[in-house]
């Protein structure tokens, strides 16, 4: 297996982008070496290093278990962040000028700045952990009126060799039309780029209307999985 971890700096944005504006989301290279990945999940258990647990089924959110990293958020999750946020920012404001709303900072810092001025202050990167019969119900993670719309979430474990099932599943929702479903499977280290809560898309009629994605995970069969999801906005 290869090994090798691609800094975002070295993807190629232009393929990744017409790819985010045609589907709502995309696959990157390994973002993460597999010595990295097991790393990650292995903090799961440290929890010194969370700011709060949510065990999915007393929400009905689904089955299984994910933690919020309180701060100071650990390498590599502050790194994927900040290597990633300017890259995002950039998809993010073009789909601002189609939708002709205010544009987001380029620096993750006055994002946050943003976000601490309408009262969200907590971090929100995770760590999500599903064993058999996990699944997590199709959802949008929004913590606030400040909504950066694209999202990061990295595969820790080789899916048919530590898991069977859990799909990544996303349904996006178009203005009077039944719903589109799309599969993702990541490997180990990839990562998914996608829509937290809605994105331009050409319409007929005007030039741009919005379409809603929502993303889930299907039933893990057997096995453990665990991903990395690292969401920009902050929460209240
Ligand atoms: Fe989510």
């Amino acid at each position: 297996m290869c090994s090798a971890a691609h800094p975002a700096d070295s993807l190629n944005w232009t393929e990744l982008a017409a790819a985010i504006d045609r589907d709502g989301f995309a696959l990157t290279p390994p973002l993460l070496t597999p010595d990295e990945c097991a790393a990650v999940r292995d903090m799961f258990d440290d929890l010194d290093r969370f700011r709060s647990t949510v065990v999915m089924a007393r929400h009905q959110f689904g089955e299984g278990v994910y933690r919020y990293f309180a701060h100071p958020l650990p390498d590599p999750v502050a790194r994927l962040r900040a290597e990633f946020y300017p890259h995002l920012a950039r998809v993010a404001n073009t789909w601002a000028t189609r939708l002709g709303t205010p544009a987001f900072p380029l620096d993750l810092a006055d994002l946050h700045a943003l976000c601490a001025a309408a009262g969200q202050h907590r971090p929100t990167p995770l760590i999500l952990r599903y064993g058999p019969g996990g699944y997590n119900c199709l959802h949008q993670d929004l913590y606030g009126e400040v909504v950066f719309p694209l999202q990061l979430a990295i595969m820790l474990n080789t899916p048919d060799a530590d898991f069977t099932g859990g799909e990544n599943v996303f349904v996006e929702q178009r203005p009077r039309a039944q719903s589109r479903p799309m599969v993702a499977r990541p490997t180990l280290g990839q990562g998914m780029i996608f829509t937290v809560r809605d994105r331009p898309v050409p319409s007929p009629t005007r030039t741009w209307r919005r379409v809603t994605l929502r993303h889930g995970v299907s039933e893990i069969h057997t096995g453990s999985r665990h991903t990395l999801a690292l969401i920009f906005h902050d929460a209240e």
